[in-house]
């Protein structure tokens, strides 16, 4: 695993809202898509625990495990060299005791090359931030919608639409901070609501359908390519049109394959004629005949 520094560290990023400048985070599951967002010029690579449905095939976030993504995380470790890299603790993963929180995270930044964790929820995750913090490991929170305890929110859905909820988000945010939390993402959420929350903080927030007064934004991979298909959350915006490019592409193999289009003369490589010519004379004198029938294979 390498050791080498990355540019960015969770201090930047206080400074970074300070100055008023965005910061830029995206999701990334495995090294050639990491290391295009790092190229890319984005300052967080999330391994987000939405692997699970976007790469693992799950029907939502809580099945993937520890191993799953400790196998992600170090994939997409490989791909980061200037970017902050960041690995969500999935559900299960920090929930039962501080004790717990602080070994899956110290085993993310061990076995993975996790430069910082985020875990999901106010209340008692603020204990669990504080006590991950503690051992050394930056952590970013993760309130409003937080797909791990969908159910208990009523289902994918806006969060922080009351006076009473806004309040909730609001004072769950400030423990965070409180906790030592270096940012937190706030999940659809209303814009106006965020923006109080982000005003009132000195870490910086990362919007997902919270608006453009969030410090940063972050998007998750297949959303922002467009390999997601079907109905996508209103706050997705698709950059590419992936799925549909892919979809050509394997289908114009699939038929050039059948009709012998590929491969081509350029996709072939080639012997010299004269040794072409040696390798046949001895195949029609017979010279290889005893081997055909051997056990060559
Ligand atoms: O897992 C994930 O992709 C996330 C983002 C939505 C922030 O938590």
């Amino acid at each position: 695993m390498s050791t080498e520094p990355t540019h960015l560290t969770p201090p930047e990023f206080a400074a970074m809202k300070a100055r008023g400048e965005k910061i830029v985070m995206v999701t990334a599951y495995d090294t050639p898509g990491a290391r295009l967002a790092d190229e890319a010029g984005v300052d967080i690579v999330f391994v987000g625990d939405s692997a699970a449905n976007n790469v693992l095939g799950y029907d939502g976030t809580t099945p993937i495990s520890m191993d799953e993504m400790v196998m992600l995380a170090r994939a997409a470790r490989r791909g980061t060299h200037r970017a902050f890299f960041l690995v969500d603790m999935p559900l299960g993963s920090f929930q039962v005791s501080d004790e717990e929180a602080v070994r899956n995270a110290v085993r993310f930044v061990k076995d993975a090359g996790a430069e910082g964790v985020k875990l999901e929820g106010g209340g008692s995750s603020a204990a669990r931030a504080r006590a991950i913090v503690a051992a050394g490991i930056p952590v970013m929170g993760h309130i409003g919608l937080t797909p791990q305890s969908a159910s208990m929110l009523g289902g994918l859905k806006a969060q922080g639409r009351t006076a009473a909820k806004a309040r909730q988000l609001y004072a769950d945010a400030q423990a965070l901070q409180a906790a030592g939390c270096f940012a937190i993402v706030l999940e659809a959420v209303p814009a106006r609501v965020a923006l109080r929350i982000s005003e009132s903080l000195r870490i910086p927030t990362i919007g997902i359908g919270a608006g453009r007064d969030c410090d940063g934004q972050v998007l998750v991979w297949h959303d922002l390519l467009g390999i997601t298909e079907g109905v996508t959350p209103r706050f997705v915006k698709r950059y590419a049109n992936l799925a549909a490019e892919t979809r050509q592409a394997l289908e114009t193999f699939t038929a050039e394959v059948r009709s012998g289009a590929f491969p081509a003369d350029e996709h072939t490589y080639k012997i010299p004629e004269s040794e072409l010519a040696l390798f046949e004379s001895e195949l029609d004198s017979g010279v290889m005949a005893g081997d055909a029938s051997g056990d060559w294979f």
